[in-house]
């Protein structure tokens, strides 16, 4: 049996959550595809499982894949986020969710107002959910581009320093580097740096803009 944790990844049938599971099960992971209606979920993982050339993913119900899961990504579309978190309460008790979410709003995206979906998750699921905020500045573009390494650093904010250690060795394990930024009231920034990146692919005729951190 794999010391790997199992992974969930809840809204994992759209963009974000496609991406970051070929990412985690090209590379041993024991990833599930979660999602409001088990089809989609099982329709999604056959196509994930078509691209690796194995079947390493699986597809399940939301609130059972959270439950199956060591840990849990929310990649949901951001203006379900609350509807989400309030639906997998339960199912969550106990473990680490990584929430992905940067409410910003298309054509225009601004930055959004504080508090940060982080935040707003923690404080909707309660201190026996710990959260970790993370890939907000990750496109899906460039995660479903297994030809391609990823080249990211992901910002990572958590209010406990060990919860961000242990989804920053995930990161790593996804072919990104991580760096911990500060508590969950920080990824508001996360948020915004997401509309920025929008902008730099617009004006700069960028395709995939993330962050790099330098300066070691
Ligand atoms: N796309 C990116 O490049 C990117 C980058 C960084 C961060 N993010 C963040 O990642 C999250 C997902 O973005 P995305 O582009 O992957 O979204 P998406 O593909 O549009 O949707 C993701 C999933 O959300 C679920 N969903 C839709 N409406 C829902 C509802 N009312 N209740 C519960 N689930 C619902 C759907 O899953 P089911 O129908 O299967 O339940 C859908 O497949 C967002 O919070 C976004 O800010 C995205």
């Amino acid at each position: 049996m794999s010391d790997k944790p199992i992974i969930a990844i809840l809204g994992g049938t759209g963009h974000e959550g496609t991406g970051l599971a070929l990412r985690w099960a090209s590379n041993g992971y024991d990833v599930i595809i979660g999602s409001r209606q088990e089809d989609k979920a099982l329709k999604a993982t056959g196509e994930i499982n078509e691209i690796l050339g194995k079947e390493l993913v699986r597809g399940m119900e939301n609130g059972a894949a959270a439950r199956e899961a060591d840990i849990n990504v929310l990649t949901v579309v951001a203006a379900a986020h609350e509807a989400a978190l309030t639906g997998l309460k339960d199912d969550l008790q106990g473990k680490i969710l990584v929430d992905a979410t940067a409410r910003i709003k298309f054509p225009n995206p601004k930055p959004p107002a504080p508090p940060s979906a982080a935040r707003l998750a923690q404080d909707l699921l309660g201190e026996g959910v710990r959260v970790v905020a993370a890939f907000q500045n990750i496109p899906a573009s460039a995660l479903k581009n297994l030809e391609k390494d990823l080249d990211s650093d992901v910002l990572v904010c958590a209010d406990n320093r060990e919860d961000a250690d242990q989804v920053s060795e995930l990161i790593r394990e996804a072919g990104m580097n991580a760096f911990y930024v500060g508590d969950l009231d920080l990824a508001i920034t996360l948020e915004g740096i997401t509309a920025v990146l929008v902008y730099l692919n617009k004006f700069n005729d960028i395709k995939h803009a993330s962050i790099k951190i330098v300066g070691s």
